[in-house]
Formats: structure tokens, C-alpha cells, sequence
């Protein structure tokens, strides 16, 4: 079973955008930590990133298709600055039905106003807010267990 974990915009600059606040692992980092982490609960994880909305969207769109086939578990969104400002995410995370994971490297609320508002807060599955990178391994971890837990084929 497959796991799809979507980061957005400005992710891409991991490892050298404020690493005050996101750390200094890169995203192929990231992405690297997640493949190990869903191999070890059983699944595989494809990882895809986008500056753009509508492509986020697109993927989800895609994602809620492959749930309902059965071949996907849920995905694991960073959806960046989205987060804050996106309707249509948080529409096509409803719309398609499937489970989504909300992670943020950073403690959002610790941080400005404008950050402690989600809309996708609402719609997610559940929420992993900053634990660093480690919150993409606890999201993976998550949607193994909620899915085996569900009857799924996944064990962790
Ligand atoms: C972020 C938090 C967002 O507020 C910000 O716009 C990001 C990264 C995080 O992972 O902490 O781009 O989602």
C-alpha cells in the first residue's frame, strides 16, 4: 500500500531557507526519512512537492481516486503557507474523502499571528505540529496504524 506525501510551496528550499526555524536537512532528506519510515510500517511512500496550488490540488484530487480504489493509505500534506490561505484545499481534502495528515516542521502557533489559522485543520485526519522533520515519520506512522486499525493490511 502506498502512503502520498505532498509538501508545497518553498518546501523545495528546505536545508537553506531559515533553518533557525525548519532545521538543516534538505527536502531529499525529508523525502529519503519518509521512504524508510513508510517501509518500515509496511508501505511505500511516493513523495511529490509543489510551489503551485492548483497541482497540490490536482494530487489530492488524484490521491481521494486511489483510496477509493484501495491502493493508497492517505497522505501526508505540508502544505506550506497554504496552510494559512488555501479554500481549495481545504475543499478537495474534503471532496475527495481521503485521509489526510497535516504536518508542520515548526510549532505554527509559537510563531506569528497569521500562521495559527488552518483551514485545513478542519478536514485533516489528524495533526503533527512541530516535532521537525520527525513529524513526517510520526504522520507515516500514524496513517499505518489508523489504517490497520480500520482493517487494513498494515501493521506496524
Ligand atoms: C510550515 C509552516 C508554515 O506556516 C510555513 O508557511 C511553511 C512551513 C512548517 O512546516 O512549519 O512554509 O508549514
Amino acid at each position: 500500500m502506498k502512503i502520498l506525501v505532498l509538501n508545497g510551496p518553498n518546501l523545495n528550499l528546505l536545508g537553506q531557507r531559515e533553518p533557525a526555524v525548519y532545521g538543516a536537512a534538505t527536502l531529499a532528506d525529508v523525502e529519503s526519512l519518509c521512504r524508510d519510515a513508510a517501509a518500515k510500517a509496511g508501505a511505500t511512500a511516493e513523495c511529490r512537492q509543489s510551489n503551485h496550488e492548483g497541482l497540490l490540488v490536482d494530487w489530492i484530487q488524484e490521491a481521494g481516486a486511489a483510496w477509493r480504489a484501495g491502493t493508497l493509505l492517505g497522505v501526508v500534506l505540508n502544505a506550506g503557507a497554504y496552510t494559512h490561505t488555501s479554500v481549495a484545499l481545504h475543499d478537495a481534502i474534503k471532496g475527495s474523502g481521503v485521509p489526510v495528515i497535516e504536518v508542520h516542521i515548526s510549532n505554527v502557533h509559537a510563531r506569528e499571528a497569521f500562521r495559527h489559522h488552518s483551514y485545513l485543520s478542519p478536514v485533516a485526519a489528524g495533526i503533527v505540529v512541530g516535532f521537525g522533520i520527525d513529524g513526517y515519520v510520526l504522520a507515516i506512522q500514524g496513517l499505518a496504524r489508523r489504517a490497520a486499525a480500520a482493517g487494513g493490511a498494515v501493521r506496524t
